[in-house]
Protein backbone atom coordinates (compact mmCIF):
# COMPACT_ATOMS: atom_id res chain seq x y z
CA UNK A 1 0.00 0.00 0.00
CA UNK A 2 1.44 3.41 -1.09
CA UNK A 3 2.11 5.92 2.01
CA UNK A 4 -1.00 8.37 2.97
CA UNK A 5 -0.41 12.31 3.78
CA UNK A 6 -2.22 13.67 6.31
CA UNK A 7 -1.25 17.70 6.24
CA UNK A 8 -2.15 19.93 8.97
CA UNK A 9 -2.61 23.49 8.10
CA UNK A 10 -2.70 25.45 11.38
CA UNK A 11 -3.26 28.90 9.49
CA UNK A 12 -2.76 32.28 11.72
CA UNK A 13 -3.32 29.21 14.91
CA UNK A 14 -2.35 29.13 17.45
CA UNK A 15 -1.84 32.71 19.50
CA UNK A 16 1.17 31.49 21.41
CA UNK A 17 4.42 29.37 21.24
CA UNK A 18 3.20 27.49 24.45
CA UNK A 19 0.31 26.44 22.82
CA UNK A 20 1.95 25.30 19.53
CA UNK A 21 4.31 23.17 21.12
CA UNK A 22 2.19 21.79 23.05
CA UNK A 23 -0.36 21.05 19.65
CA UNK A 24 2.80 19.83 17.88
CA UNK A 25 3.13 17.58 21.05
CA UNK A 26 -0.02 15.64 21.90
CA UNK A 27 -0.14 15.20 18.21
CA UNK A 28 2.60 13.36 17.64
CA UNK A 29 1.74 11.53 20.82
CA UNK A 30 -1.75 10.90 19.41
CA UNK A 31 -0.27 9.38 15.93
CA UNK A 32 2.58 7.38 17.62
CA UNK A 33 2.88 4.00 15.59
CA UNK A 34 -0.02 4.44 12.99
CA UNK A 35 1.70 2.60 9.73
CA UNK A 36 1.66 4.28 6.25
CA UNK A 37 0.89 7.89 7.52
CA UNK A 38 3.34 10.68 6.42
CA UNK A 39 2.00 13.30 8.76
CA UNK A 40 3.35 16.79 8.27
CA UNK A 41 2.37 19.81 10.71
CA UNK A 42 2.67 23.23 8.86
CA UNK A 43 2.79 26.11 11.68
CA UNK A 44 2.83 29.91 11.03
CA UNK A 45 6.43 30.88 10.38
CA UNK A 46 7.27 32.56 13.91
CA UNK A 47 7.21 28.73 15.42
CA UNK A 48 8.15 26.47 12.55
CA UNK A 49 11.87 26.72 14.23
CA UNK A 50 10.40 25.98 17.42
CA UNK A 51 8.51 23.19 17.64
CA UNK A 52 10.61 19.85 17.76
CA UNK A 53 8.44 17.38 15.79
CA UNK A 54 9.11 13.99 16.32
CA UNK A 55 10.98 11.52 13.85
CA UNK A 56 7.85 10.36 12.13
CA UNK A 57 6.17 14.02 12.02
CA UNK A 58 6.82 16.41 9.19
CA UNK A 59 7.31 20.06 8.86
CA UNK A 60 6.02 22.66 6.25
CA UNK A 61 5.47 26.44 5.65
CA UNK A 62 2.49 27.28 4.72
CA UNK A 63 4.09 30.10 2.17
CA UNK A 64 7.35 30.59 0.91
CA UNK A 65 8.44 33.71 -1.49
CA UNK A 66 10.03 32.72 -4.91
CA UNK A 67 13.73 34.30 -4.78
CA UNK A 68 16.50 32.67 -2.75
CA UNK A 69 17.66 35.93 -0.88
CA UNK A 70 17.82 39.38 -1.14
CA UNK A 71 15.61 42.82 -0.46
CA UNK A 72 12.38 41.44 -0.05
CA UNK A 73 10.96 42.63 3.35
CA UNK A 74 9.04 40.54 5.53
CA UNK A 75 9.33 37.50 2.89
CA UNK A 76 10.90 34.33 3.91
CA UNK A 77 13.14 32.02 1.36
CA UNK A 78 12.69 28.45 0.76
CA UNK A 79 16.18 28.02 1.51
CA UNK A 80 15.71 29.65 5.10
CA UNK A 81 12.69 27.34 5.24
CA UNK A 82 14.93 24.59 4.42
CA UNK A 83 17.59 25.28 7.02
CA UNK A 84 15.28 25.30 9.37
CA UNK A 85 14.39 21.82 8.77
CA UNK A 86 11.43 22.19 6.50
CA UNK A 87 10.55 19.30 4.42
CA UNK A 88 7.58 20.62 2.85
CA UNK A 89 5.65 23.86 2.04
CA UNK A 90 1.36 24.65 1.12
CA UNK A 91 1.91 26.78 -2.00
CA UNK A 92 -1.61 28.32 -3.71
CA UNK A 93 -4.02 28.37 -0.87
CA UNK A 94 -6.86 29.86 -1.81
CA UNK A 95 -6.78 32.16 1.08
CA UNK A 96 -3.44 33.88 0.02
CA UNK A 97 -5.32 34.29 -3.47
CA UNK A 98 -8.34 35.71 -1.98
CA UNK A 99 -6.76 37.92 1.08
CA UNK A 100 -3.43 38.81 -0.17
CA UNK A 101 -4.20 38.75 -4.23
CA UNK A 102 -1.85 36.14 -5.11
CA UNK A 103 -1.14 35.24 -8.48
CA UNK A 104 -0.90 32.42 -10.76
CA UNK A 105 2.38 33.54 -12.12
CA UNK A 106 3.55 34.01 -8.42
CA UNK A 107 2.50 30.33 -7.32
CA UNK A 108 4.29 28.74 -10.31
CA UNK A 109 7.19 30.88 -9.61
CA UNK A 110 7.22 30.24 -5.70
CA UNK A 111 6.40 26.30 -6.60
CA UNK A 112 10.40 26.76 -8.50
CA UNK A 113 12.02 28.00 -5.89
CA UNK A 114 10.47 25.35 -3.46
CA UNK A 115 12.09 22.53 -5.21
CA UNK A 116 15.43 24.30 -6.12
CA UNK A 117 15.25 24.54 -2.01
CA UNK A 118 14.90 20.82 -1.92
CA UNK A 119 11.23 21.56 -0.03
CA UNK A 120 8.49 19.38 -1.61
CA UNK A 121 5.45 21.88 -3.05
CA UNK A 122 1.56 21.39 -1.71
CA UNK A 123 0.07 22.75 -4.76
CA UNK A 124 -3.43 23.82 -3.79
CA UNK A 125 -6.28 24.29 -6.64
CA UNK A 126 -9.83 24.91 -6.52
CA UNK A 127 -12.66 26.10 -7.59
CA UNK A 128 -14.38 29.34 -5.84
CA UNK A 129 -18.18 28.26 -6.49
CA UNK A 130 -19.65 24.29 -6.29
CA UNK A 131 -20.06 23.16 -9.80
CA UNK A 132 -17.92 25.34 -11.70
CA UNK A 133 -14.59 22.73 -11.90
CA UNK A 134 -14.26 22.99 -15.57
CA UNK A 135 -11.00 25.38 -15.43
CA UNK A 136 -9.66 22.75 -12.70
CA UNK A 137 -7.15 21.45 -15.10
CA UNK A 138 -6.16 24.84 -16.99
CA UNK A 139 -5.49 26.33 -13.77
CA UNK A 140 -3.16 23.37 -12.35
CA UNK A 141 -1.35 23.46 -15.87
CA UNK A 142 -0.76 26.97 -15.39
CA UNK A 143 1.17 26.07 -12.51
CA UNK A 144 3.11 22.92 -13.04
CA UNK A 145 3.61 22.89 -17.01
CA UNK A 146 7.25 22.72 -17.76
CA UNK A 147 8.33 21.04 -14.54
CA UNK A 148 10.77 17.94 -15.12
CA UNK A 149 9.40 14.49 -14.49
CA UNK A 150 12.37 14.46 -11.47
CA UNK A 151 10.74 17.82 -10.18
CA UNK A 152 7.31 15.95 -10.59
CA UNK A 153 8.21 13.32 -8.08
CA UNK A 154 8.98 15.66 -5.04
CA UNK A 155 5.46 17.62 -5.97
CA UNK A 156 2.05 16.90 -3.94
CA UNK A 157 -1.31 18.74 -5.59
CA UNK A 158 -4.49 19.20 -3.40
CA UNK A 159 -7.86 19.89 -4.45
CA UNK A 160 -9.47 22.06 -2.20
CA UNK A 161 -12.91 23.51 -3.39
CA UNK A 162 -13.57 26.80 -1.67
CA UNK A 163 -16.88 26.24 -0.84
CA UNK A 164 -16.31 23.03 1.33
CA UNK A 165 -13.69 24.75 3.64
CA UNK A 166 -15.00 25.06 6.69
CA UNK A 167 -14.43 28.75 7.40
CA UNK A 168 -16.05 29.51 4.04
CA UNK A 169 -19.05 31.95 4.66
CA UNK A 170 -21.95 29.96 3.09
CA UNK A 171 -19.96 26.94 2.23
CA UNK A 172 -20.73 23.91 2.60
CA UNK A 173 -19.53 19.97 3.22
CA UNK A 174 -18.45 18.27 0.14
CA UNK A 175 -19.72 14.81 -0.02
CA UNK A 176 -17.57 11.66 -1.70
CA UNK A 177 -19.35 12.20 -5.07
CA UNK A 178 -18.29 15.76 -5.90
CA UNK A 179 -14.63 14.73 -5.60
CA UNK A 180 -14.82 12.32 -8.37
CA UNK A 181 -14.94 14.66 -11.60
CA UNK A 182 -12.72 16.85 -10.07
CA UNK A 183 -9.65 14.46 -8.81
CA UNK A 184 -10.09 12.80 -12.31
CA UNK A 185 -9.31 15.70 -13.72
CA UNK A 186 -6.23 16.66 -11.92
CA UNK A 187 -5.32 13.05 -12.60
CA UNK A 188 -5.93 13.64 -16.27
CA UNK A 189 -3.55 16.56 -16.09
CA UNK A 190 -0.73 15.18 -14.30
CA UNK A 191 -0.35 12.03 -16.62
CA UNK A 192 -0.42 14.46 -19.65
CA UNK A 193 2.49 16.58 -18.13
CA UNK A 194 4.61 13.20 -16.14
CA UNK A 195 3.00 10.02 -17.71
CA UNK A 196 2.76 7.53 -15.25
CA UNK A 197 4.81 9.25 -12.37
CA UNK A 198 3.08 8.89 -8.92
CA UNK A 199 2.63 12.73 -8.00
CA UNK A 200 0.09 12.37 -4.39
CA UNK A 201 -3.03 13.85 -5.08
CA UNK A 202 -4.83 15.38 -1.58
CA UNK A 203 -8.58 16.51 -0.88
CA UNK A 204 -8.86 19.35 1.33
CA UNK A 205 -12.36 21.23 2.92
CA UNK A 206 -14.03 20.14 6.08
CA UNK A 207 -12.00 16.95 6.72
CA UNK A 208 -13.36 15.25 9.65
CA UNK A 209 -12.42 12.34 11.70
CA UNK A 210 -16.25 11.19 10.81
CA UNK A 211 -15.56 12.20 7.13
CA UNK A 212 -11.86 11.42 6.83
CA UNK A 213 -13.05 7.47 6.00
CA UNK A 214 -15.16 8.34 2.78
CA UNK A 215 -12.86 10.78 1.32
CA UNK A 216 -9.74 8.63 1.63
CA UNK A 217 -11.70 5.75 -0.04
CA UNK A 218 -11.78 8.07 -2.76
CA UNK A 219 -9.84 6.17 -6.13
CA UNK A 220 -7.34 9.03 -6.88
CA UNK A 221 -6.88 10.28 -3.30
CA UNK A 222 -3.46 9.69 -1.56
CA UNK A 223 -4.29 12.15 1.69
CA UNK A 224 -5.50 15.01 3.06
CA UNK A 225 -4.90 18.94 3.93
CA UNK A 226 -6.54 20.05 7.71
CA UNK A 227 -7.45 23.08 8.73
CA UNK A 228 -9.90 23.60 11.55
CA UNK A 229 -9.66 19.92 12.85
CA UNK A 230 -6.27 19.93 12.98
CA UNK A 231 -5.68 22.50 15.76
CA UNK A 232 -6.82 19.99 18.03
CA UNK A 233 -4.83 17.11 18.84
CA UNK A 234 -7.28 14.50 19.45
CA UNK A 235 -9.49 15.29 16.60
CA UNK A 236 -6.67 14.97 13.81
CA UNK A 237 -4.83 12.51 15.90
CA UNK A 238 -8.65 10.27 15.71
CA UNK A 239 -8.28 11.63 11.93
CA UNK A 240 -5.41 10.12 10.69
CA UNK A 241 -6.26 6.91 12.49
CA UNK A 242 -9.26 6.77 10.75
CA UNK A 243 -7.74 7.27 7.88
CA UNK A 244 -5.76 4.54 7.80
CA UNK A 245 -8.43 2.37 8.96
CA UNK A 246 -7.51 2.15 12.54
P1 LIG B 1 -10.83 23.24 6.80
O1 LIG B 1 -10.34 21.86 7.07
O2 LIG B 1 -10.98 24.07 8.06
O3 LIG B 1 -12.04 23.25 5.94
O4 LIG B 1 -9.70 23.97 5.97
C1 LIG B 1 -9.32 23.45 4.76
C2 LIG B 1 -8.11 24.13 4.32
O5 LIG B 1 -8.15 25.26 3.87
C3 LIG B 1 -6.84 23.41 4.54
O6 LIG B 1 -5.77 24.11 4.02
Amino acid sequence: MSKKYYIANWKMNPDTLREARALALSVARGVKGVKGAEVVICPSFVFLGEIGAAPFIKIGAQDCFWEKKGAYTGEVSPIQLRALGCSYVILGHSERRQYLGETAEQVKAKIRMALVAGLRPVVCVGEEKKGSHVQLGTRLKQLIKGLDRKDAQRLLVVYEPVWAISTTKGGREAEASDLAGPVREIRRVLRALFGSRPVPVLYGGSVEPDNVADFMGIQGIDGVLVGGASLKASEFSALVRKGQGR
